[in-house]
C-alpha cells in the first residue's frame, strides 16, 4: 500500500468557493482536494482529507494521523494565530508536519503574520492558493525518501 499523508483542513475551509473568494480564489473544498489527490498519486502517495471547524476535533485528527500516516499537510486556519493546544498537539507528533496557508499571511493584516504552530513544522507555505497544498505534499514526499529522483520543471 502506498504511504498515507493526512491532508487536514481547518475551520471555515468548508465554505471555500464561497468564502471571500477574492482572498481565496473560487475552488471549492472538494476541488481543492481532487487536485491535491491528483498530485499525490503522481508522487506515489495516498491521502486522507479531513475538514473541521473544531480545534479538538483537528487535535485528534492529528494524533489519529501520528498512529496510521507518514505525514501531515495541515491548513489550522485562524487557529494558526491563537491556538497553543495545536500547537502542543503538533509538537507532540512524531511524524512531519507541514503547514500550509491559501493566501499570504505575511502581507495581510498584522495578527495574520504570526503562526504559533509554524515553529513545530517541518515548513510553512503560504500564498501559493491551492499550490500551498501541493507544495506541502512534495515537502512531506522529499522528507520522507530524500533519494527519489525528482521531475525537472
Ligand atoms: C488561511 C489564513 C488564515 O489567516 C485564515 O484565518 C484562514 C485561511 C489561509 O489558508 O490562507 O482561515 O489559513
Amino acid at each position: 500500500m502506498s504511504p498515507r499523508v493526512m491532508i487536514l483542513h481547518g475551520p471555515n475551509l468548508n465554505f471555500l468557493g464561497r468564502r471571500e473568494p477574492a482572498i481565496y480564489g473560487h475552488l471549492t473544498l472538494a476541488d481543492l482536494d481532487a487536485a491535491i489527490a491528483e498530485e499525490a498519486g503522481r508522487l506515489g502517495l495516498q491521502t486522507r482529507h479531513l475538514q473541521s471547524n473544531h480545534e479538538g476535533d483537528l487535535i485528534d485528527a492529528l494524533q489519529q494521523a501520528d498512529d496510521d500516516c507518514l505525514g501531515v499537510v495541515f491548513n489550522p486556519g485562524a487557529y494558526t494565530h491563537t491556538s497553543y493546544a495545536l500547537r502542543d498537539a503538533v509538537a507532540s507528533l512524531r511524524i512531519p508536519v507541514v503547514e500550509v496557508h491559501l493566501s499570504d499571511i505575511h502581507a495581510r493584516e498584522p495578527w495574520r503574520r504570526v503562526s504559533l504552530i509554524a515553529e513545530v513544522c517541518l515548513a510553512q507555505v503560504a500564498g501559493k492558493g491551492a499550490g500551498s497544498y501541493l507544495e506541502g505534499l512534495r515537502l512531506i514526499a522529499l522528507h520522507l525518501n530524500p533519494n527519489a529522483p525528482r521531475e525537472s520543471p
